[in-house]
């Protein structure tokens, strides 16, 4: 009964900091607040060149540093600064004045011995570059006359199974989703940016492993990745994940994740395959939602400025705008699954054709 009711509350107690933890929307704005003024901290870190090597200065500017971005929302309210740790100091907990120190972020810089620069990047035009998770040379323009198209036909039993999974997976999307396709895209996303990561992680075990090079395909899958995810980061501009959403996008990953690295190890063929059909998928919701969004279903707001600038967008264009070049990017995508896929078919390892560099 004793154990009974222990595991009752200890199931309880990880509910509820789970919850907080990953479900509100708490610690991603934490996060992003935390990267604009991480920015301006980096601005005014020179002007305050003479603190360097204070270890108060060096304490505080890492626990600010790290107070976002390590730690969730609520355990951040204990949270320690490192250098106090490292030195071997009695830990303190946070306090009001550390609260003050957080508060005052903007007038404080960012200090620190290690001489690791804050980069300072403008635009072509000379204003300033207000993106850190990418820069101008990751910028590009979509292709947007690829043939969309082509298709696979499924032939060996492996391709079939490949096939059949993906549409099977197509059911119970459609039903949950139905005609949201600005929610669909989001969700989707978050699946979609998985694939790339672990084949890319795992080229890059066996290149270590082996003594060789991969060909340059370790770069392109992780590319792929993260091309991914600024597809995700342009679409959670025009639809806000709501709790439920955020929890299902969890335990997607959770299985996701794990099936496709078991998937990829046992059979990179298959794994390609599969995220062949899956980027075939894609380019059918995105032509969907381009429907909806010229029946009017859908309004065409003007397209989030992360898009503009990660794709040298007009500065007038759309969410149709978007909708065109994130398709185009998934075609892409398509075909250098497939392309991988086919090489492991013919036998051939993917380090033997140099990687696709370019092509999006
Ligand atoms: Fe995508
Ligand atoms: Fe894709």
């Amino acid at each position: 009964m004793m154990m009974r009711r222990g595991g009752i509350r200890l199931t309880n107690t990880m509910l509820v900091t789970a919850g907080t933890r990953f479900f509100s929307s708490t610690a991603s704005s934490t996060t992003t607040r935390a990267v604009a003024k991480e920015t301006l901290l980096g601005a005014s870190a020179k002007g305050l060149g003479g603190q360097i090597g204070n270890p108060v200065w060096a304490s505080r500017s890492y626990w600010i540093r790290s107070y976002p971005s390590i730690h969730g929302s609520v355990r951040n309210m204990s949270h320690v600064s490192v250098a106090d740790e490292e030195q071997g100091k009695p830990v303190k907990s946070a306090s009001a004045t550390d609260s003050a120190v957080v508060s005052n972020k903007n007038e404080k810089g960012i200090v620190s011995y290690w001489g690791v620069p804050p980069s300072r990047i403008t635009k072509e035009d000379g204003t300033e570059w207000k993106w850190n998770c990418f820069r101008p040379w990751e910028t590009y323009k979509a292709d947007l006359s690829i043939d969309l198209k082509k298709h696979h036909a499924p032939v060996t039993f492996m391709d079939k199974l490949a096939y059949w999974t993906v549409k099977s997976l197509r059911v119970p999307t459609d039903i949950f989703f139905q005609r949201r396709y600005g929610c669909r895209a989001m969700m989707l996303e978050t699946v979609a940016a998985v694939p790339g990561m672990v084949g890319g992680m795992l080229l890059h075990c066996k290149s270590l492993r082996r003594f060789e090079h991969s060909g340059g395909w370790i770069k392109i899958l992780l590319e792929e990745a993260e091309n991914e995810r600024m597809h995700l980061m342009t679409f959670m501009e025009v639809a806000k994940p709501k709790w439920y959403e955020r929890a299902l996008v969890f335990t997607v990953q959770g299985v996701f994740f794990n099936a496709y690295f078991l998937g990829y190890l046992l059979s990179p063929k298959f794994a390609h395959r599969m995220v062949g059909y899956l980027e075939e998928e894609a380019i059918h919701s995105y032509t969907e939602f381009l429907k909806e969004l010229d029946k009017g279903n859908i309004e065409n707001v003007p397209a989030p400025a992360i898009a503009i600038d990660y794709w040298q967008l007009p500065p007038d264009s759309t969410l149709r705008d978007v909708v065109m070049v994130v398709r185009a990017d998934e075609a892409h995508h398509r075909d250098v699954n497939h392309f991988a896929s086919d090489m492991h078919y013919q036998g051939r390892e993917l380090r033997e054709a140099p990687a696709p560099f370019g092509y999006h």
